[in-house]
């Protein structure tokens, strides 16, 4: 099977193996199948977070299309949204928000699936993912059954959770959403204040904060389905007090988040002082309104994108001192080398 049009970063590469899976009673089987085979699983949502770097993928591809979305256990102003995997996402925030329902609307226009915004826990605009969610049903392939995880279960961090460090173990059924008609917004995210400016709060809802948040994401971050990306492709770095201080002092523009354990640097910022932003080198590039968003332009190969990643993340060490870790997973080689 063809796996191009399943990454948004458009890179070419073919699986072997392919299963589309619509129910969750597939999901045993096609791991016996597998391991029968002495295959590895590839779980594959929105494939809006990984990078192919080989031609072949040798392994199961297991591509989830769980449909279905309801709401359980509504009490007072509050329910839970239950989410099949291979619902997509964006179209989930918008029938929350539609529905009245606040919580998730920060994070309006992330691509992929319901299935897949567990695993590197989506955030965005002042929101991140486990801050709603209240459980996680996945299929846990070591235990060989079925969990309902909690979210204290799930150790979400910062583009990270338990589905994130053990790749390939669970694979997630369903998604439940705690949701509430009356809880504050979320507008701490200074760039959705200031686009908000203009609006009383008591006149805002959750579609309006969903639409904010398209607007400013439209304006900045390329639409995969026109120019082939991932997303941010480094994580936010976190530095120490310390060494945060060294560096504003040297650079007074730093964008900086203090965090309960250090401080956050804008990982876009540091690539731009560097450079990078609109650079092109043949079929890849880095984006020219978001330096932090590498795209595909012209059918590069995945291998492409991580020699650029690997230039990108040695200019930022040798001109800041910083070391940029990778967000999206790397399927098929051996990720990014080691710098110098
Ligand atoms: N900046 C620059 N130049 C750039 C990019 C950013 O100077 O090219 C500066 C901005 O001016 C701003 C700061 O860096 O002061 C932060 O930029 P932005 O608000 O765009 O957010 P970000 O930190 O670059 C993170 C997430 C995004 C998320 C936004 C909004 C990560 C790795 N990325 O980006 O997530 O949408 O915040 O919350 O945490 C994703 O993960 O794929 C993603 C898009």
């Amino acid at each position: 099977v063809d796996l191009q049009p399943f990454n948004t970063l458009g890179v070419a590469a073919r699986a072997r193996y392919f299963m589309e899976l619509t129910d969750p009673a597939q999901v045993p089987p096609a791991l016996s199948w597998a391991a029968e085979r002495g295959l590895r699983p590839l779980i594959l949502g929105g494939g809006s977070n990984l990078i192919f770097a080989g031609a072949e993928i040798h392994a199961l591809v297991l591509r989830m299309a769980i449909p279905g979305r309801h709401w359980e256990r509504v009490e007072g102003d509050e329910a839970t949204l239950v989410l099949g995997a291979g619902e997509n996402w964006h179209e989930a925030v918008l029938y929350a928000a539609r529905s009245g329902y606040r919580g998730i609307e920060n994070l309006a226009l992330i691509p992929g699936t319901a299935g897949a915004a567990p695993v590197q826990n989506i955030g965005a605009y002042g929101v991140e993912l486990c801050e709603a969610l209240e459980s996680v049903t996945a299929f846990d392939r070591e235990r060989a059954q079925w969990r309902r995880l909690g979210t204290d279960e799930c150790r979400f961090a910062y583009r990270d959770s338990l589905f994130k460090q053990y790749p390939g173990r669970f694979v997630i059924s369903q998604i439940h959403l705690r949701l509430s008609r009356s809880q504050p917004l979320r507008l701490e995210y200074q760039e959705l204040r200031d686009y908000l400016a203009d609006c009383p709060v008591s006149s805002l809802d959750a579609l309006a904060v969903a639409q904010a948040v398209m607007a400013i994401r439209r304006r900045k971050l390329p639409d995969p389905a026109r120019i082939p990306n991932v997303g941010s492709f480094f994580k936010n770095p976190v530095v120490s007090e310390a060494d945060y201080a060294r560096l504003k002092s040297r650079h007074p523009g730093l964008p900086a988040y203090p965090q309960p354990q250090g401080v956050k640097l804008a990982a876009g910022w540091l690539i731009d002082q560097c450079g990078w932003k609109g650079y092109r080198n043949g079929t890849v590039g880095v984006h020219n309104r978001q330096a932090l968003v590498l795209v595909n332009h012209a059918g590069g190969s995945g291998r492409d994108v991580l020699a650029l990643a690997t230039e990108i993340r040695a200019s930022v060490l040798e001109r800041f001192g910083v070391e940029l870790e990778m967000e999206p997973g790397v399927v098929g080689g051996a990720g990014l080398p080691p710098i110098g």
